[in-house]
């Protein structure tokens, strides 16, 4: 076989094997396939998508690309939950503990965060000693004695993907259904999990810009799924303005624990419900009963936060941070900025919120970059709200002074009407 006349098969349009796509992905992860002839075919598959057959196999030669882990000493139903990605996107962090408070067993991997979107590792590295590298007993023992567990990605799970997520960094071929729902879904089922809950994002701040993509994609990873004998539902949510109002790694740290106290921060508290329902849902462990009753009073009695609290005790994390969150870094500079504008907010661009955010040090340009966690924006105005002029919109958090290219960054993202807004819904559609 050979990479140029499959490359020329899949540029006209036909449907790969499934041998086919193994060779791919073999020569691609040794090295034998070089960077320049991969591209060019995750370009044609950009543009050409690809068969139900052809993704199911692409998923499993990536699988089958390294490691996979085995949860079977894990009693109960591993439910994993994956976000495909936005900002302020902290759900992991409330679902975890909540769900992990009733029982059901969280064994989860989790990314860092690349251009504009965060990652719940750099979150979690914003507590002082927290630890992210379990080795796999650790990592199991853990689970069944806590219920919880949270890692980094290992460097032998579905090498295929490490190298073709970079790859697709820099050819713009990040946003292809084909493509994110072969690299989530290779991970989700290489990670061991027996059902798995999809926080399918959908706007301006996600992969997926509309509702009809948003779709697609849900329903591609629920087949994937359902063909691994994996149960797997897609709740499809709102990226069209960051998820309540902080941004960056410690500051989001800080809107957990608000939110796990029971402060009601209105989309973050009405999605992360819906995720923690079907994750509930999914382990099986409380059928008949009023699942969103029984979360909520997990919050309200603190056995989430208590959760929340054990396991940043258990991974080595300074757990004081719950009850004192100034104990989480500090940044040195706090630049409030003020509207330019009076009336409601209309629009409030989230990739232009999480660029700002990289730019300010809470996130990356490179991989290899190193971030400040004590960076971020905390908004105090979202899509809806009255703003008079001069009244402050944003503030700044960052170690250094602020050119005005940021500020005029996140001014920007603001968009006003002088009619009242209506909002959108914080959950679309649920796909199973
Ligand atoms: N998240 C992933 O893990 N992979 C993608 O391709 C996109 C988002």
């Amino acid at each position: 076989m050979r990479m140029v006349d499959l490359i020329t098969k899949k540029r006209d349009g036909h449907e790969l094997t499934k041998e086919e796509i193994d060779f791919i992905i073999n020569g691609y992860t040794k090295g034998d396939i070089p960077d320049y002839q991969m591209a060019t075919m995750l370009m044609a598959i950009y543009f050409n998508s690809m068969s139900k057959e052809e993704i199911s196999a692409l998923t499993n030669a990536m699988i089958n690309s390294g490691e996979t882990i085995d949860l079977s000493q894990i009693e109960g139903v591993k439910v994993d939950k994956h976000s495909t990605g936005g900002v302020g996107d902290k759900i992991t962090l409330i679902v975890a503990p909540l769900v992990a408070s009733l029982g059901i067993p969280v064994a989860k991997m989790s990314g860092r965060g690349l251009g504009h979107t965060g990652g719940t590792i750099d979150k979690l590295e914003s507590i002082q000693g927290f630890n992210v590298e379990l080795t796999k007993e650790q990592f199991i023992n853990q689970v069944n004695t806590h219920k919880i567990a949270l890692v980094g990605q290992s460097g032998n799970l579905v090498p295929a993907d490490k190298k073709l997520y970079a790859l697709r960094d820099i050819t713009g071929t990040v946003n292809s259904i084909p493509l994110i729902a072969s690299s989530i879904m290779s991970k989700k089922i290489a990670m061991g999990a027996d059902a798995i809950v999809l926080d399918v994002k959908t706007g301006n701040g996600a992969f997926m810009k509309t509702l009809e993509d948003s779709k697609a994609l849900a329903q591609e990873m629920v087949d994937i799924g359902k063909s691994l004998n994996r149960k797997t539902i897609a709740v499809i949510t709102d990226m069209n303005q960051p998820l309540g109002y902080e941004v960056g790694n410690a500051n989001e740290i800080k809107e957990v624990i608000q939110i796990l106290k029971g402060e009601y921060i209105e989309d973050l508290v009405e999605i992360s419900l819906a995720i923690a329902e079907n994750m509930v849902l999914l382990s099986k462990m409380y059928e008949g009963e009023n699942i969103k009753e029984k979360l909520k009073l997990q919050i309200e009695n603190g056995q989430a936060l208590n959760k929340f609290r054990e396991f940043i005790k258990i991974q080595g994390g300074n757990e004081n941070i719950v009850d004192n969150v100034n104990l989480l870094p500090q940044a040195k500079y706090h630049f409030e900025i003020k509207s330019l504008n009076s009336g409601y907010i209309n629009k409030l661009e989230a990739e232009k919120i999480g660029h700002v955010a990289m730019l300010l040090g809470a996130g990356r340009k490179k991989k290899e970059d190193n971030i400040d966690h004590s960076a971020g924006v905390t908004l105090k105005k979202k899509v809806g709200d009255y703003v008079k002029e001069n009244e402050v919109l944003a503030i700044l958090h960052c170690n250094f002074e602020i050119h005005e290219n940021i500020k005029n960054e996140l001014l920007s993202a603001y968009s006003f009407t002088n009619k009242p807004v209506n909002k959108n819904p914080y959950v679309y559609e649920i796909i199973s």
